[in-house]
């Protein structure tokens, strides 16, 4: 390890067990009152909450880190711009924070050493980037609610998230994959994000500068939801495809009109491909068989009964 980053760890030891003193017009206090609602919505996402829950595809986690290498990308080209510029200069902390080069690992993890021809950036996360140069290039002080948004929530749940991932994807214990949600610098992240929250409330801001940065990490969470939001739509689409990879019945060539499903649910409603596949896919399967056969002899007992 070299000196900075003791000298860092060093000082956010000191905040190990230490009770801020901190008043309601300190940024980080601020920060946290004015993003309590939205951090509240972000938690509660579609994407978010199946992730918790360990309901992720191995495609979507790879789009999704696709998504956070060009958030990244674009978010620490922009504090090395503004590296020196003495509204931002006390949050630098590249060698604890940053993440570009880790997301770079996971993705040539997970697509191979040409992973940079395979990624594309995505509408959503594309507008996200478009505001991280805008404000980096007119506006450098809102960077500070960029990286309040990513790095302090990162070390907040990421170990919670690298834990649950992990299981899921039945990623190797040795962390490949996960690096993003590794922090190999920053001893603790609780005393490191003491430290942080103490020099964000150093900086000299006069109180409209202060409500324009809370302003604009509302921001921040909001694309974050955007991006979730855009990633829950393609799993649907993802899982659309292993659903049809499932059936080659209608897929490769099957005749769709063939399935007596499809005739039957077209006269009464009007009929999709999708509820025919579902009912091909319950058939194929043994219990599907034994309940569709028991669902048969249940209707000739009730015809029997009614024409005796
Ligand atoms: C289910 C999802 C999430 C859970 C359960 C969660 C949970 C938490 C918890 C418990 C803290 C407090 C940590 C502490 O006081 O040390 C926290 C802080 C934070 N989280 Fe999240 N979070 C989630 C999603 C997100 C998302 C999506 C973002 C933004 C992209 C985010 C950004 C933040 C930030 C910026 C903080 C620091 C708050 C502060 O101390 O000012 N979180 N989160």
């Amino acid at each position: 390890m070299d000196k900075t980053q003791s000298a860092s760890n060093r000082e956010a030891s000191e905040y190990e067990g230490k009770v801020d003193v901190l008043s309601p017009e300190d940024l980080s206090e601020l920060l946290a009152a004015g993003t309590k609602e939205v951090h509240e919505k972000a938690e509660n996402t579609q994407f978010v909450k199946d992730f918790l829950r360990g309901h992720i595809r191995k495609e979507l986690f790879k789009l999704g880190a696709v998504a956070l290498y060009y958030t990244y990308t674009a978010m620490e080209e922009e504090i090395e711009r503004n590296k020196e510029h003495p509204l931002f200069a006390p949050l630098y902390f590249p060698q604890e924070l940053h993440r570009h080069e880790a997301l770079g690992r996971d993705l040539e993890y997970f697509y191979g050493p040409g992973w940079q021809s395979e990624i594309r950036c995505s509408p959503a996360t594309r507008r996200y980037v478009d505001r991280i140069h805008q404000i980096g290039q007119e506006d450098p002080v809102l960077l500070v609610a960029h990286a309040y948004t990513r790095y302090m929530g990162d070390l907040s749940g990421g170990q919670v998230l690298k834990k649950v991932a992990q299981r899921a994807l039945k990623l190797p214990a040795t962390g490949e994959g996960l690096e993003f949600y590794q922090f190999e610098a920053v001893h603790s992240a609780k005393a490191f994000k003491q430290l942080y929250r103490s020099r964000m409330n150093e900086l000299d801001l006069d109180p409209d500068t202060k409500h324009n940065v809370v302003a604009e990490a509302v921001k921040a969470f909001r694309f974050n939801m955007e991006v979730f939001d855009e990633l829950d739509e393609m799993g649907k689409s993802i899982q659309d495809e292993v659903l049809d990879a499932g059936m080659p019945v209608h897929g490769a060539g099957g005749d769709l009109s063939k399935c007596p499903y499809y005739a039957a649910t077209t006269a009464a409603s009007g009929g999709t491909e999708y509820a025919c596949q579902v009912a091909m896919a319950v058939l194929r399967h043994p219990t599907g068989q034994v309940l569709f056969a028991a669902w048969v002899a249940l209707l000739a007992g009730l015809a029997a009964w009614y024409f005796m």
